[in-house]
């Protein structure tokens, strides 16, 4: 069973399905957050989680990232999956978590990296949208991706109908992904996801 880490930084509904999910395959042994009321630390107590807030004020990146590490590895995880973390990690951090940090963004990728995602793909006027979980490589939202799940754009969407929209299939992607991962069927090799 591999023990995973969960970022956050915000409502933490990606972590409640992760929570939820959890069974054979994975447990979630510690919560990290980097704001300190953010509701998904509540989710994580509710559920017997551990937690951690760890405030980015006044650091710089690789200090904020070295610290997260050391918290990550004393606490045993295995796998750092990014629920709605809104930080950027630095390259030392993604590279020492290589293949075993993995992240859902609210867009089909490659298209639409980076936020305001949903005002961007309505702008566009595009006829799909959805949510991809992918490796985290350094540069931002470019890992390669492990699995997607579309939902349709509609004329009468706005950037809040259409982020209920692809929320509702991230609940049910992230998990299974997770549980891909967890049994090794995938992993980043040579800059690409390979499935067994
Ligand atoms: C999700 O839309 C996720 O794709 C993005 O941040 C949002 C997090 O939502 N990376 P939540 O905190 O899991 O509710």
């Amino acid at each position: 069973m591999k023990q995973v880490a969960v970022l956050i930084s915000g409502r933490g509904s990606n972590l409640q399905s992760l929570i939820d999910a959890a069974g054979d395959s994975y447990r979630i042994i510690l919560v990290v957050s980097n704001v300190e009321g953010a509701g998904g630390l509540d989710k994580a107590r509710a559920a017997g989680i551990a937690t951690t807030v760890i405030p980015h004020a006044g650091k710089t990146r690789e200090a904020f990232d070295g610290e997260m590490d050391a918290r990550l590895r004393a606490a045993g995880a295995e796998l750092v999956v990014l629920a709605g973390f809104m930080r950027i990690l630095s390259d030392v951090f993604v590279r020492g978590w290589e293949g075993k940090l993995i992240n859902i963004h609210p867009s089909l990728l490659p298209a639409y990296k980076g936020t305001k995602v949903h005002e961007r793909v309505i702008e566009a006027r595009e006829a799909l949208s959805g949510a991809s979980v992918h490796f985290v490589v350094p540069e931002l939202d470019a890992g390669p991706v492990i699995a997607q799940a579309k939902v349709p754009v509609h004329p009468s969407d706005t950037p809040q109908t259409l982020a209920d929209r692809v929320l509702a299939v991230e609940h049910k992607l992230y998990p299974e992904e997770r549980k891909l991962l967890a049994s090794d069927k995938v992993n980043l090799e040579n800059g690409l996801a390979v499935f067994r």
